[in-house]
């Protein structure tokens, strides 16, 4: 049988070429991919995470000419994004030539298009004569996968190879940009901070909240969540209120007495970043029966990390 996991860049593309699923590493989290133009090839990643045909996936590129070969225009705006962060944890969601499947974009006018900087993914997508569809290689619902084991224990049979890039450097997803005449919106917040984007192009809108119509279904209220419950709020007034509970405790940068984790000792907003999907894993995994947790600082990532942790609580029993 084939080794499944490695760094076999030509195992990985071998496996693309026949419309097989390969799990590849970004600076994000890691995708779970296939060739973006075989329809049947992109209803395998649907079929692998049981994700909904409503919630479309981001193509990821090598280069700025397989750009053209999939979006029909290309927005001012949207250039300087990508002359400014490409490669990088940005996608922009553009207007789509018909070459694109209607099941990758679920069906919407527009595709969601990134140029990961992962080296490996880079060296991957380089050598592929077509681009890379791929959501993050999780089961829908659940927290994105960071290494290439979390992508092993939960999809491990279902992918035709597992190529190892290390754990993710960002930690969190794209930030997802679309535009509409003059307006500029964030659709998730991610691994490009909005403040940068701002001192770049001037202000822009965030869309990406929880209610209404989920125009990416990132943006659902309930996603990125562990299985066992997650309170957010104070974690003294929260720990003081469950005392006595079987409960552990995600803190930003001190635990105090508490039994848990912290996402940066130092109090570093990337260190954070990069340490919560697989802190939650871990959390969601040890014995405790819920987990307390606090939001960070809004600073640069700091907005994004909380946009997950919000999303990862029990609804109402959100307190700050
Ligand atoms: O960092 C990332 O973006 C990772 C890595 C693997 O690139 N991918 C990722 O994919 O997070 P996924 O599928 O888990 O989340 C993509 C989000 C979805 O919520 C989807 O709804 C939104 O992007 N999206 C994709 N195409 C879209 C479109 N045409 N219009 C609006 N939203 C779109
Ligand atoms: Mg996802």
């Amino acid at each position: 049988m084939m080794e499944r996991f490695g760094t076999d860049i030509a195992k990985a593309r071998e496996a693309l070429m026949r419309g097989g699923l390969v799990a590849i590493p970004t600076e994000t989290v890691y995708g779970l991919a296939a060739n973006a133009l075989d329809a049947d090839a992109v209803l395998s990643i649907f079929e692998a995470k049981e994700r909904p045909a409503f919630d479309p996936l981001i193509v990821h590129i090598g280069s700025m000419a397989q750009l053209n070969d999939l979006v029909s225009s290309f927005p001012e705006r949207a250039q300087q994004l990508a002359t400014a962060f490409w490669p990088g944890p940005l996608t922009l969601v553009l207007p789509k030539k018909p070459v694109v499947p209607d099941l990758v974009t679920s069906g919407l006018p527009k595709v969601g298009v990134r140029m990961p900087s992962h080296p490996l993914a880079q060296k991957l997508l380089q050598s592929l004569p077509f681009p890379l569809a791929a959501p993050s290689a999780n089961p829908f619902g659940y927290i994105s996968p960071t290494t290439a084991r979390h992508v092993a224990d939960q999809l491990g049979d279902r992918v035709d190879y597992i190529l190892d890039g290390g754990p993710c450097e960002i930690g969190l997803e794209s930030t997802i940009v679309s535009f509409a005449g003059d307006e500029v919106h964030v659709l998730r917040l991610g691994g490009l901070a909005v403040s940068e984007i701002e001192a770049l192009i001037g202000r822009v809108q965030i869309s990406a909240s929880s209610s209404g119509n989920p125009v990416a279904p990132g943006m659902l209220v309930s996603h990125y969540a562990p299985r066992k419950p997650l309170l957010l709020g104070d974690i003294d007034y929260l720990t003081n209120k469950f005392m006595g509970r079987n409960f552990s405790v995600l803190a930003f940068s001190d635990l105090k007495s508490f039994e848990g984790c912290v996402l940066s000792p130092s109090a570093d907003i990337h260190e954070a970043a990069r340490n919560l999907f697989a802190t939650l894993r871990q959390l969601d995994a040890d014995g405790s029966s819920f987990i307390i947790a606090e939001t960070v600082p809004e600073i640069g990532l700091g907005r994004a990390i909380n946009d997950r942790l919000k999303r990862a609580a029990v609804p109402d029993v959100f307190e700050s």
